[in-house]
């Protein structure tokens, strides 16, 4: 795909930053990258304070702000309304809107959106406090999680429940922890793969598939990727990730569309990460969930999906600007500029800057 010509632009990284802890690599990796792409950068951390932020924002003028926030006040559910609050402010900026962040961030409605667009899903069984609801026929083990998790928050082998009574253990304690409905799904014994797409609805490029292998799991339990996998110091019997061998074309094509419709169902923008099981009975593959906000740091599954198509991370980066600028009109020119003008210098869009703070 031909790239397109972004002009250089002040961009701001605005990410989660809790008070007393570390920066996150993703910050320094994401605007070095910036730098790198001719980019003007500031990194805006942000807590709990609503007011720093718009103030943050609104002291920097950037032409756009590059989100990697996840979290808000401690509040993983809230990522959405740092979305909500952007568009409210009229700031550009990349990644999945609210309604994006929104539809994804419940994996209930999620699974509901996939299967009106025939994508597969486990089939699964909500719990709202109230009643239990199923779809579709449910054969034990089941895994059960909150409805609105991340990051593996609630989730664990003891997640995965053989029978009734577990179940109803789990989605009582899910109520009491998390205050959320419960979503128990079949549990599906299989390979784990991770799926890239990035790009703008109607030209998304979908990225190699990135598997996790499962180092030395203890076989009587449950492959589940809780936190110690997911956050956990390596070691050499952890799980890592690699890139999915042996993967034929047919079902390729099958996890390529999935992870297609899906970022098309639900909303999504510039990228995602589509997480899926492949059903060792069937063959299958089936979507655990979407990532609108995925991890972006250099060793992040997205990462090594664009390395192996030959997208440097740094271009990656770009691309997500890119589809961003395109959105935002950033005057970003699709055809290669012409001799003798220096690409996009003059094109900065600070329309925002100048109507602001009126
Ligand atoms: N239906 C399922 N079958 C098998 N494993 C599952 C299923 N749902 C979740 N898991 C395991 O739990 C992990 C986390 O679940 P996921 O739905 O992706 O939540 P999170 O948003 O926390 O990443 C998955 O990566 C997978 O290992
Ligand atoms: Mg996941």
């Amino acid at each position: 795909m031909a790239a397109a010509t972004v002009p250089s632009l002040k961009i701001a990284v605005l990410h989660y930053q809790p008070r007393g802890e570390e920066v996150d690599p993703v910050v320094t990796h994401v605007t070095d990258a910036l730098k790198e792409l001719g980019h003007t950068t500031v990194t805006i951390g942000v807590h709990d304070i609503v007011f720093d932020l718009l103030k943050a924002i609104e002291d920097a003028k950037p032409d756009l702000v590059f989100n990697v926030c996840e979290t808000f006040a401690d509040d993983y559910r809230l990522e959405v309304n740092i979305a909500a609050l952007m568009e409210l402010a009229r700031v550009n900026f990349t990644g999945s809107g609210t309604a994006g962040l929104l539809l994804a961030q419940d994996k209930i409605l999620t699974k509901q959106l996939l299967e009106y667009h025939e994508v597969n899903t486990p089939n699964f069984l909500t719990f709202d406090g109230e009643a239990f609801e199923a779809f579709g026929r449910l054969t034990f083990p089941l895994i059960v999680k909150p409805a609105r998790t991340d990051a593996s928050l609630g989730i664990g082998k003891h997640s995965v429940v053989k029978d009734w009574d577990e179940l109803t253990r789990r989605v009582r304690d899910i109520r009491k922890t998390f205050n959320d409905e419960a979503l128990a799904e079949e549990f599906i014994d299989g390979r784990e793969v991770y799926v890239g797409v990035i790009g703008t609805p109607t030209r998304p490029e979908i990225l190699p598939i990135v598997e996790l292998n499962w180092g030395d799991w203890d076989a009587s339990v449950p492959r589940v990727s809780d936190r110690e996998v997911k956050f956990g110091a390596m070691t050499d019997t952890s799980p890592y990730l690699v890139m999915a061998e042996n993967i034929g074309p047919d079902l390729q094509a099958r996890i390529e569309r999935s992870a297609l419709l899906a970022f098309r169902a639900l909303k999504i923008r510039d990228y995602a990460r589509v997480d899926f099981r492949i059903s060792n009975k069937t063959g299958e593959p089936f979507v655990l969930e979407v990532n609108p906000n995925p991890y972006l740091e250099k060793e992040s599954e997205l990462a090594m999906g664009a390395e192996e198509r030959g997208i440097s991370y740094t271009q990656l980066i770009g691309r997500i600007v890119e589809s961003a600028a395109i959105r935002h009109q950033l005057k970003v020119r699709p055809e290669k500029p012409t001799t003798g003008e220096t690409p996009g210098v003059e094109a900065k869009d600070r329309s925002r800057a100048e109507t602001s703070g009126s």
